[in-house]
This record gives structure tokens, sequence and C-alpha cells, in this order.
């Protein structure tokens, strides 16, 4: 009994001294280090969120379950505006800087739209985008609010890229243009979403649309018996590539959900002939600085598009892949004509209704 008593003290005596030695020789400056590091990085978050704002806050979109029952008490969302210095050195700094100080991006709701149209140049628009470091893009097409709406704000939201506070979430989905039930859907979503559409001669449209269906299936009939009923000069109106056309009946569903001010309208034309030009007014109706200019491109003859010199991706030289700016089928000229004819008061009212003039005639 003596004898465990004497070694019981032997081993508490053992234990304080191992303690003793361990808090002598161990350095726990890492873990005071790492507290404070966390208190900087939380203060650096919220001075960036007051420097790269005019707007008051970045109200980020809370998970809601589309069956109406949103949690989220703000109505609209804010938009980055031209931060302080409105240089490229500036901007690309802020963003390198937030990095730099371990700033973990997150996956946020879009806060702008490519809704449309197909065919009309809309990977060409995301693309040139994203050579912008306030832009960031889910890459492939979501289809959320068409297709998936079922599956949540919670799955679209890991479908985007992360970002960091004071950059922008964008997808493109053209067919959202189209699709009857997607301006109530975006509208509970989010009631200030920006809304890009990128517009193109309705025939081109048409048959750029037919020449894509046409390349993945081995027996098709000719454009002039699908655009046509029964080999007559009656526009088949039902025929989807040509219902895409009639952008005023879209935009009139549109505009009962959102005012135009909400809408820019992208030439698609305009957007091979002056790039630049069209990109700066996105990134003016996004409030971003221009930072995509001359620069970023160059005209391809071979390919005759402009392409890009270098991108997020890659640093040479490229355009878009070769299913982007294919040759044409003939079309009879005549079939044209009538097609221009059939859309000619369409574009008008789209003309007026838009605030612009496209130039289709
Ligand atoms: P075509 O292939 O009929 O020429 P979308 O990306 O919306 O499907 O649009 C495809 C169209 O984008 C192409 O139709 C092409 O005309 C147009 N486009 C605009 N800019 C382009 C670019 N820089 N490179 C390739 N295609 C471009």
């Amino acid at each position: 009994m003596e004898l465990r008593k004497g070694s019981w003290k032997i081993l508490i005596l053992v234990c304080v001294l191992v303690i003793y030695l361990w808090m002598l020789f161990v350095d726990h400056s890492h873990m005071l280090a790492d507290i404070s590091q966390r208190i900087t990085l939380q203060k650096t978050r919220i001075s960036a969120r007051n420097t790269m704002y005019q707007s008051p806050d970045r109200s980020r979109i809370e998970e809601t379950p589309p069956n109406g029952l949103r949690t989220d008490s703000k109505k609209s969302q804010s938009f980055p505006s031209r931060n302080a210095n409105n240089t490229l050195e500036g901007s690309l700094s802020e963003y390198q800087m937030l990095k730099q100080q371990g700033l973990v991006p997150s996956r946020q709701l879009p806060t702008a739209l490519i809704i449309g149209v197909k065919k009309g140049g809309t990977r060409a628009l995301l693309e040139f985008l994203r050579l912008h470091p306030a832009i960031r893009a889910a890459g492939s097409e979501v289809h959320f609010f068409d297709h998936h709406y079922v599956k949540g704000f919670r799955w679209y939201r890991r479908r985007m890229p992360p970002t960091l506070v004071g950059q922008i979430t964008m997808e493109k989905t053209p067919s959202y243009f189209v699709t009857s039930e997607v301006p109530k859907r975006v509208k509970h979503m989010n009631p200030g979403m920006k809304l890009i559409v990128v517009v193109r001669d309705p025939v081109t449209r048409a048959i750029s649309d037919y020449t894509q269906v046409k390349s993945k299936r081995r027996k098709m009939p000719r454009f002039e018996d699908l655009a046509f009923l029964n080999g007559s000069r009656i526009v088949d109106t039902s025929w989807v590539p040509l219902k895409i056309g009639v952008y005023v009946r879209h935009l009139e569903r549109w505009l009962q959900y959102f005012p135009l001010s909400q809408f820019l309208f992208v030439s698609g034309e305009r957007l091979i002939a002056d790039p630049v030009m069209e990109i700066t007014r996105v990134q003016d109706f996004l409030g971003l600085k221009r930072v995509i200019c001359e620069k970023h491109f160059y005209f391809n003859a071979t390919k005759g598009f402009p392409c890009l010199l270098k991108s997020e991706d890659r640093a040479t030289p490229h355009c878009l892949g070769k299913n982007k700016g294919r040759s044409h089928p003939y079309i009879d000229p005549m079939a044209v004509q009538r097609l221009r004819d059939f859309y000619r008061p369409f574009n008008q009212r789209f003309y007026q209704l838009a605030g612009m003039d496209f130039g289709w005639y």
C-alpha cells in the first residue's frame, strides 16, 4: 500500500514536470497569430465592402425555396460601381490585394444574366466579358430558370463560380428570353436582376439556328420547306426558329415583370463589327470600369470574326470554337425576302419598345 502511494506521487510529479516543460519550450505564437489574422481578415472584408461600392452594401440573396417562402427582406441587389481611382491597375490590385490577404471566395447567386437570344452571339459576349476582373461567370449554360427550377436556389448557387467581394456573378442561358415562366421566376429570385439580351437579325438568326440543328442530323429538310407551310408563301409561325425571332412578343412578356431600365440590348451584328463598342456599353450597364478594350481583340481574317489575344483560361490568341461562326447553307433569296417582309412590323415594334433601332430591313 505504502509503495502504491509512493508511485502515485511520482506519477503526478512526472506529469506536472512534462506540462511545465511543454509550456516552456513549445512556441505558442502561431496560435496567437492565427487569431489575430482572423480578426484582420474580418476587418479587411468589411473595409473592402465599404470601398468597392458606392451603393450601401451587397445584399446577398438568401437561399429561398422556389415556392415563394422568401426569407430575405431586401428587395433589390446592388451593383459594384467604379472604384475610387477608376483605373485598370486600381481594379486589378484591389482583387489581388484581397486574394493575397487570403480572403476565401464564395459562390453567390447571379446578379446579371444573359437571357438571349439563341444564336445571337451570346457565347462571344460572355467570353469577352470574362476578361473583366470584376466578372465571374458560369462556363456552361445552367438552364436553372427553365429546366432545373425545382432544384432550388442552393443547387443554382452551387453552379456558380466562387467570387470575391465586389465581383459580379453571371450566367448565360439564351432560352430564358423565350420561355414564358422565366421572367416571373427571375423576379422572385432578384427583382433587381440586370438582364442582357443579344439580338440579331431574326432571319439570319433563324438560318443560324437551322444550320446548327442540321449539323447534328443526318437528314434534314431544306430551310425553305420548314419555314413555309406546304410549299406556299405562308410563313410557318409555329416553327420554333422563326418564333424565337419575334422579339417584341418575348420582350412584352418580360416587361410585365421588369422595367426597361434593367435591360441592355446588345446588337449581335455590332458585336462582330465593333466588339469594343458593345462591350463598353455592357461594362457601363453593369456599373464597371471600362477595362475591356481594343488591346484585348484582334480580327482573325480566316475565321472572319473578332478573336481574343488572351483570356482568363488561355494566354495565347484564340477564337471561339468551330461551332461558332459557321458558314450557312444557301437559302433561296425569295424565301429570305419573304421572311424579311414577315418580320418587318415586329422589328419596328421591337425597336420602339427597346428604344433602339437595330437596322434590320
Ligand atoms: P453563326 O455560327 O451562325 O455564324 P450563340 O453563341 O448565341 O449561339 O451565337 C452564335 C453566333 O455568334 C454565331 O452564329 C456568330 O455569328 C456569332 N458571333 C458573334 N461574335 C462571334 C465571334 N467573335 N466568334 C464567333 N462567332 C461569333
